[in-house]
């Protein structure tokens, strides 16, 4: 990368999308036109990510307490998610990147499980950006179905309980086999994790931006990682500046 100041690329950016029915609001417009605007921030963000050399992707979609909205916006948001599969994979495939899910599976119905499956099963072997759509997804959810997978293992004779340890709970949640988000931003204004990547989200460094989801563009994205690439990780132990004049 050509630029200094993005001399630090993180391997994984997570990002909660928030704000699309505030955009709306502001401009006295229906909540469903800030949620589709927001799919067109989607596909900027996805192009900005390759770019920039980024592997990983994750996009909070829809979380598992998002079905408490009123019927009408859940509708609306899985309609928009349904579209952008089916408007989107083929380019999506074309551009080598690989679509991962995550998220509870069990209870869906309709046809967007069968979608999801069929980007994921379609985009398999492709070696570019890996797109994570967190779809459903709730950490503590995902968190309990690790547990409870491992413990049905732990029955069965096939783990001991002594077996259980930081890195087979990593390898039982959804998450399995990609590496821990080292940025999440989250948009709108609001500072809080609602319930996404909990346990993965250990040691990611957070930026908050003011702005809006359906204001999202290359720029902010861009923004984000330079913020990002200023940060000190330490990991609990020394920053490499501190240990080059020895403590
Ligand atoms: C993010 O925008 C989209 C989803 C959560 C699915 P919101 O719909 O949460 O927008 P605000 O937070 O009400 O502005
Ligand atoms: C988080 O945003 C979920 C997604 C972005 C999909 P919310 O808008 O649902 O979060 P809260 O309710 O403000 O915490
Ligand atoms: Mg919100």
């Amino acid at each position: 990368m050509a630029n200094p100041e993005l001399a630090i690329i993180p391997q994984h950016v997570a990002i909660i999308m928030d704000g699309n029915g505030r955009w709306a609001n502001k401009r006295g417009l229906p909540r469903t036109i800030g949620h589709t605007k927001g799919v067109e921030a989607v596909r900027e963000t996805v192009k900005a990510a390759g770019d920039a050399g980024v592997r990983y992707l994750t996009l909070f979609a829809f979380s598992s307490e998002n079905w408490t909205r009123p019927e009408a916006e859940v509708h609306d948001l899985l309609g928009l998610l349904r579209r952008f599969i089916r408007r989107d994979l083929a380019e999506l495939h074309r551009e080598n990147i690989r679509i991962r899910v995550i998220g509870e599976r069990e209870n869906l119905r309709g046809d967007i499980l069968p979608l999801l499956l069929e980007a994921e099963d379609t985009t398999r072997h492709n070696t570019g950006l890996t797109l994570v759509i967190a779809f459903n997804y709730g950490a503590r959810n995902e968190i309990a179905r690790a547990f409870a997978k491992l413990a049905r293992d732990i029955e069965s004779g096939a783990l001991k309980a002594s077996d259980i340890d930081v890195d087979s709970i990593s390898r039982s949640l959804d998450t399995a086999g990609i590496p821990d988000p080292d940025l999440i931003i989250r948009t709108s204004g609001e500072e809080r994790l609602s319930n996404f990547l909990l346990w993965q989200a250990a040691y990611s460094e957070l930026v908050f931006l003011p702005d809006y989801w359906p204001d999202f563009d290359r720029n902010l994205f861009f923004e984000a990682l330079k913020i990002f690439a200023s940060r000190d990780r330490r990991f609990g132990g020394l920053s490499n500046k501190t240990a080059a004049v020895g403590g």
